[in-house]
């Protein structure tokens, strides 16, 4: 039980990457609010609760303040401040920079980092007056080596990598450390409308050797035990770092 005693908030938790961080919290002893944008984070959290952990669900686009607030108040209400923060949603919409909308760019630096800045923001000073705590953010090896026609979403991986060592530094006399995870290809559906555009999943797993040298994918909780490590006291001289998980992705 490496989180026994903690409150944790973990976004984008209906499905992948963020469902299997919300599991293995719970396993790990720490009380869970779930949230996401999505309702099928209700489903998580019902079999969370069924194996014996404590969790609850909140519905919520962590891009807009008024919900975030609405968030952090829900998490008070039912369990306290929390001293964990997992910001891991975000969404992938493929294209080059011709190829991307206006919309489509202003949509994702607001879901993938404005959300982290307003989680941040508004969380901290509860977080600090409570004693400290752990943030995770979920970047990615984009955050260091870009790919073709994925302009939006690298550039905002690219940002949380530095809003990550930025807060990093502005909190750790506050006993609240800051850190990132940078995955590979993780095996969720996040990456199959870019895949979709290099002849579809199926073929670009052909060649998963040659992306990501373990020749296969990630899987979520391989992502998940890491958010546990960086969440928990074991991790205690760390803030700033990005932890990548990427298979050997980003050696080359
Ligand atoms: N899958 C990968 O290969 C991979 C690789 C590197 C990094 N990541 C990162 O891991 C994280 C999770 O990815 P995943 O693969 O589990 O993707 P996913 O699409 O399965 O899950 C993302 C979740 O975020 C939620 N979400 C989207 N917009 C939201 C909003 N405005 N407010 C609240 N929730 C919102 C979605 O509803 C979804 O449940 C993301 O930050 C992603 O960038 C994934």
């Amino acid at each position: 039980m490496r989180l026994q005693n903690k409150i944790a908030v973990v976004t984008g938790a209906a499905r992948g990457i963020g469902a299997a961080i919300a599991h293995r919290y719970a396993e790990e002893g720490a009380r869970v609010v779930a949230t996401d944008v999505s309702s099928a984070g209700e489903e998580v959290v019902a079999a969370i609760t069924s194996k014996g952990g404590t969790a609850v669900f909140f519905q919520a686009d962590v891009s807009k303040a008024s919900e975030v607030q609405a968030l952090l108040a829900f998490a008070k209400e039912n369990y306290g401040v929390p001293t964990i923060l997992c910001n891991n949603a975000a969404i992938n919409i493929p294209g080059s920079v011709v190829e991307t909308e206006e919309e489509v760019w202003d949509r994702t630096m607001k879901v993938n980092v404005k959300s982290m800045f307003l989680t941040s923001k508004y969380f901290l000073p509860e977080m600090i007056e409570a004693g400290g705590g752990s943030v995770v953010n979920m970047a990615s090896a984009n955050s260091f080596v870009a790919e073709p026609r994925l302009s939006a979403y690298v550039t905002s991986k690219g940002a949380i990598h530095m809003l990550t060592k930025q807060m990093a530094l502005d909190f750790a006399a506050d006993n609240v450390r800051v850190n990132c995870i940078c995955p590979g290809w993780v095996d969720t559906t996040f990456n199959d409308a870019h895949a979709d555009l290099f002849g579809g999943r199926d073929h670009v797993l052909k060649s998963i050797q040659d992306i990501q040298p373990i020749g296969r994918t990630i899987q979520p909780i391989e992502i998940a035990n890491v958010a546990v490590f960086l969440a928990s006291d074991e991790s205690s001289a760390m803030t700033g770092s990005a932890v990548v998980v990427d298979g050997g992705l980003s050696a080359k």
